[in-house]
């Protein structure tokens, strides 16, 4: 099988020789556009323009965009983040399954992945812990190599209001959702950029966009502004959006009966948000598909945030 050769010729500088393309070569992962956008590739002999011809047409690396790259994924044991985990390693990516007290379950995720012919290991780590957090990035790029993909998954909910809310519950929810968030970017920015490539996905909510979810839509309202800001602070090598999800399907809201029908009566497209959905959103966004997108909340609620006032239904004589 040809090795994907991941390397954008139209951004090659002219004229560069056939030893400095072989370097970047071995130190750059990204595809390349046409071979005959530049005329040393163009008049290359095989077998190296042979390879460079397999590598953008051999359909069987078509879905791995992300081989050998090291993809983080917070809060991976159970729930959305482990289809995260399990889409963006089926994309290539050697993937660091997070958890916090479920080691078992991030170890079968782990096994599964690698049943599937991919590569990961688990990590724990508590979310809300800066200490933790260090030691994370640190242990992961010692075993896995340094991060090129940050999933910021991992995000507690409490819709306590704030009039009773306590003081510990507040610091917990910010530093889980919005602290971690950051801090993890800041931790892995230097590598990324060495690297020249990056991906920052952050899981928001629709929380964010009303106003009853307390600390939780406080946070998740912040974390669309700390990707903006870091879309601007990382360019050009990191792009920072937000997949932002509204009540996901899972079999915790299906106990919560009444909750689920009001959620899906209130949605034009009449139904919830899957996992499933949601990890291939986050595949997506760290795809070539996505390279000129920055700073961007993909909404996923299937239009139940968009305003809407009554219709008045007037007459017409
Ligand atoms: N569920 C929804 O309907 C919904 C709606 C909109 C947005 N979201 C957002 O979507 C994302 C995924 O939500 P989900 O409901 O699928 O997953 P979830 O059940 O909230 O998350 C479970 C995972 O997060 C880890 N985790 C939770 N708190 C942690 C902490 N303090 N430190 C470290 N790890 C922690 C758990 O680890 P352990 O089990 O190992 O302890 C587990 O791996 C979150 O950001 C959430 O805010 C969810």
């Amino acid at each position: 099988m040809a090795r994907t050769v991941r390397f954008v010729l139209a951004k090659m500088k002219p004229g560069v020789t056939r030893e400095e393309y072989e370097r970047f070569e071995r130190e750059v992962d990204y595809v390349i556009a046409s071979r005959l956008e530049n005329p040393w590739i163009a008049a290359a002999k095989p077998p190296l323009a042979r390879r460079l011809f397999d590598a953008v047409t051999d359909p069987s690396d078509a879905g791995r965009f992300l081989e050998r790259k090291v993809a983080l994924v917070t809060g991976a044991s159970s729930g959305t983040g482990v289809d995260i985990a399990r889409q963006l390693a089926g994309a290539g990516a050697r993937v660091a399954v997070h958890y916090r007290m479920a080691k078992a379950e991030a170890e079968r995720i782990v096994d599964e992945i690698h049943a599937a012919g991919g590569d990961g290991a688990a990590f724990g780590a508590e979310v809300a812990r800066s200490d933790d957090l260090r030691r994370l990035v640190a242990d992961v790029s010692e075993r896995l190599g340094s991060v090129s993909v940050l999933v910021n998954n991992a995000g507690p909910f409490n819709d306590t209001p704030f009039r009773t809310l306590a003081e510990a519950d507040w610091d917990y929810i910010m530093d889980a959702n919005l602290k971690a968030a950051w801090l993890l970017s800041q931790l892995v920015a230097p590598g990324m950029e060495r690297a020249g490539w990056g991906r920052i996905v952050n899981i928001g909510a629709t929380s964010a966009f009303v106003r009853s979810h307390a600390v939780y839509g406080l946070a998740k309202a912040a974390l669309l502004h700390l990707t903006e800001s870091l879309a601007i602070e990382l360019a050009p090598a990191i792009t920072v959006n937000a997949v932002v999800p509204s009540q996901i399907a899972s079999p915790r809201t299906d106990t919560l009966a009444e909750y689920k029908a009001r959620a899906i009566a209130a949605t034009p497209l009449g139904r919830l948000v899957t996992q499933d959905e949601i990890a291939r959103m986050v595949v997506l966004v760290c795809s070539p598909a996505f390279d000129v997108v920055t700073g961007r909340a993909i909404i996923m609620d299937g239009g139940r945030t968009i305003p809407r006032f009554p219709r008045l239904e007037l007459k017409q004589d």
